[in-house]
């Protein structure tokens, strides 16, 4: 019903010009993928975060629904959903915050890498369109193959000549969420009170938990080095398996997508000490891009932190990672320079 869809627009209208007023101040955020396993969930989440005054939900498919459901709940932030490529600058116009979760996921047997395919062409056209219509927001990628998609992201807003690495995030958080969760359980302590950093990328040996920078401080015996080690690199695996063909991670990764999204507003904000992992441009390494521990702030990645000293066991695997690394950046770059 067209009236009732311009009222509920009207209504929304009213409640973004008393926030414009000073009411309600807040961030605006996009969701592109908004109606996907993660899309929906993660949407939910924002939807109750009170640092979003607007959110922005975009989708190729069933936005008109997913807005209309969250739309309802009696939280601050305004929702209004965007459907298909046409009304893609609709949705990002004005948005400090663009989370992108679109693109296809894994079915069991299938590496991350095996979605290149199809999620460099849609994280390309995605990201063309955030360097036309707001270049100065914060992107949370979110799209696997994370280790080549942030690459093209990045190689996009080149091109646009938009490219801030402040203002780029490959979202590794759910490694960090799990790391935290395994190791809690090893330990016996609730997982709140546990912090490992995951430095690396977003795949396979590329996944590499620091174990001996684990606070508390604590040690774990050799068994237990390789049981974690091993469980957090293959925790998307193991959740692709236990679907059966069903899709991958959604709910656990909107809520680490969430707590990552959170991290970066605060930043925005201007709270100071919000540090966090994630894939970004970098010089920790020889490597254009890495994952590791960073300060966020008003710009962006205001610091990035060194990965401090490695044991034996960690240099090795430092090593593997970096050169599965290098070869699934050079092909993002490649993709878009080719
Ligand atoms: P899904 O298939 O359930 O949802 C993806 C959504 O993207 C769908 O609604 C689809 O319509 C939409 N989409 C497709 N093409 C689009 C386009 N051009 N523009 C906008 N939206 C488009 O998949 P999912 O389970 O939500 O996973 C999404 C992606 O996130 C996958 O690539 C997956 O591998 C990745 N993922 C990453 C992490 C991580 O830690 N970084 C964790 C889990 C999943
Ligand atoms: C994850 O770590 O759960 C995601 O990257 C999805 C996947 O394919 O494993």
């Amino acid at each position: 019903n067209l009236q009732m869809g311009e009222e509920i627009d009207r209504c929304g209208l009213r409640r973004e010009i008393c926030r414009a007023k000073g009411a309600a101040p807040g961030s605006k955020v996009a969701i592109l993928g908004a109606a996907g396993g993660i899309g929906q969930p993660l949407a939910l989440l924002m939807k109750m975060n009170p640092l979003v005054s607007v959110l922005h939900l975009y989708d190729v498919v069933n936005t008109p629904g997913v807005t209309a459901d969250i739309s309802h709940m009696d939280t601050g932030a305004v929702v209004r959903g965007f459907l298909g490529q046409a009304q893609l600058e609709d949705a990002l116009t004005g948005m400090d915050l663009v989370i992108i979760p679109a693109g296809v996921p894994r079915k069991p047997g299938m590496t991350r890498d095996d979605l290149f395919n199809i999620n460099a062409g849609i994280v390309k056209t995605l990201c063309e369109a955030i360097a036309k219509c707001c270049p100065n927001a914060i992107v949370n990628l979110i799209s696997n193959p994370v280790n080549s998609t942030v690459p093209i992201a990045a190689e996009v807003f080149k091109k646009a000549g938009t490219f801030d690495p402040k203002r780029l995030l490959g979202v590794t958080m759910l490694d960090v969420v799990r790391a935290n969760t395994f190791v809690a359980e090893v330990l016996g302590l609730d997982p709140r009170d546990v912090d490992v950093p995951v430095v690396g990328g977003h795949a396979g040996v590329t996944i590499l938990p620091l174990l001996s920078q684990v606070k508390p401080a604590c040690s774990f015996t050799d068994k237990e080095i390789d049981y974690l080690t091993d469980r957090i690199q293959n925790g998307g695996t193991e959740v692709v398996e236990a679907k059966a063909g069903a899709g991958s991670a959604t709910l656990s990764m909107a809520y680490a997508a969430v707590k990552f999204a959170d991290a970066c507003l605060r930043g925005l904000r201007g709270d100071a000490g919000i540090v966090e992992c994630a894939f970004v441009a970098s010089q920790v390494t020889e490597l254009p891009f890495f994952a590791s521990k960073v300060r966020l702030g008003r710009g962006g990645v205001e610091e990035i932190y060194p990965l401090g000293p490695l044991n034996e066991y960690e240099r090795v695997g430092l090593d593997k990672a970096k050169k599965e690394l290098a070869t699934s950046i050079q092909k993002g770059v490649s993709f878009i320079r080719k």
